[in-house]
């Protein structure tokens, strides 16, 4: 999720008491998100990613949670991954599977916009395959074909996981890596309205103000427990959970976020690394 620079750090979302303390850089605090408070307008599709996707790749080329969060630290768990073939699964625009091609490895992408598509085809040039396929049904790719499948913010658009898990395992060779990252469920937990079940695997939506527009989109958050469970029930051993710092330069770049807070950290995401066993 993309962060407008210099407008995050201090905009709490509701009056709620944990709110009143340092709020940190998250989803709901970033000033073009805001609340669904009234039924949306009949029709209105939710996560319609062709309609914003020159504005929303704009803001993750450059953004805080994106640029100098998200991004450099699925490449940092990635680790060496020169001669690797990884299956970028919901590359949007394409950062991650440039900042992957640039260290050796040989992407493979695919994602259900095809705005995103276009976009991620710009940058990368005809060297990259990319598909137009969605995660939670069958993927157009032979089992056991990739090292690593990268998932970077793309699972919480799920209700279930069990079918987009298991296909992401079965493209997998033996050994093979899952490195993701997801809404993290306690950041869900803590903006949530008052009374909302921790427990439930529940909707959320919000309006991004993206382009000019206002856009629906729709997650689905998790506890952790859910999120810990559908990753072994699919065969998978969890190697790393994470929530690490920003990426170098983030300081610098946005010094008004960071100003008076007790740690350069903070949590958005939960980051992950998985092996299919
Ligand atoms: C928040 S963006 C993340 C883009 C990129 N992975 C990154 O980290 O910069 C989410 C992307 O996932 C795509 N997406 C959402 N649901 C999807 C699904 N079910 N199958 C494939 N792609 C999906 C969207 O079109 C969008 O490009």
């Amino acid at each position: 999720m993309p962060n407008r620079p210099g407008t995050t750090g201090g905009t709490a979302a509701s009056d709620g008491p944990e709110e009143q303390v340092d709020t940190p850089p998250n989803r709901r605090t970033v000033s073009w998100v805001s609340p669904v408070e009234a039924p949306p307008p009949p029709g209105e599709r939710a996560n319609d990613y062709d309609s914003f996707a020159e504005a929303y790749a704009a803001e993750n080329e450059t953004s805080l949670l994106n640029a100098y969060y998200a991004r450099p630290a699925i490449v940092d768990l990635a680790g060496d991954v020169a001669g690797r073939w990884v299956l970028d699964a919901g590359c949007g625009a394409g950062a991650v599977a440039e900042a992957l091609c640039e260290r050796g490895a040989f992407v493979v992408g695919f994602d259900s916009s095809a705005g995103m598509l276009a976009l991620a085809r710009q940058r990368l040039g005809d060297d990259v395959v990319l598909e137009h396929a969605e995660l939670g049904g069958p993927l157009p790719f032979a089992d056991g074909g990739f090292d690593d499948v990268v998932a970077s913010l793309v699972l919480h658009y799920l209700e279930d996981w069990t079918t987009a898990l298991a296909e992401l395992r079965r493209v997998l060779r033996p050994g093979g890596r899952l490195i993701g990252s997801v809404h993290h469920p306690f950041v869900s937990h803590m903006t949530a309205p008052p009374g909302t079940d921790y427990f439930a695997i529940r909707p959320t939506s919000q309006w991004w103000e993206l382009g000019g527009t206002k856009h629906l989109m729709t997650f689905w958050d998790r506890p952790l427990h859910a999120i810990t469970d559908a990753f072994t029930a699919a065969g998978f051993r969890i190697d790393v959970l994470s929530e690490p710092a920003p990426g170098p330069g983030a300081q610098e770049r946005f010094p008004e976020v960071f100003a008076g807070r007790a740690s350069e950290k903070f949590v958005c995401f939960l980051f992950f690394v998985l092996t299919k066993v």
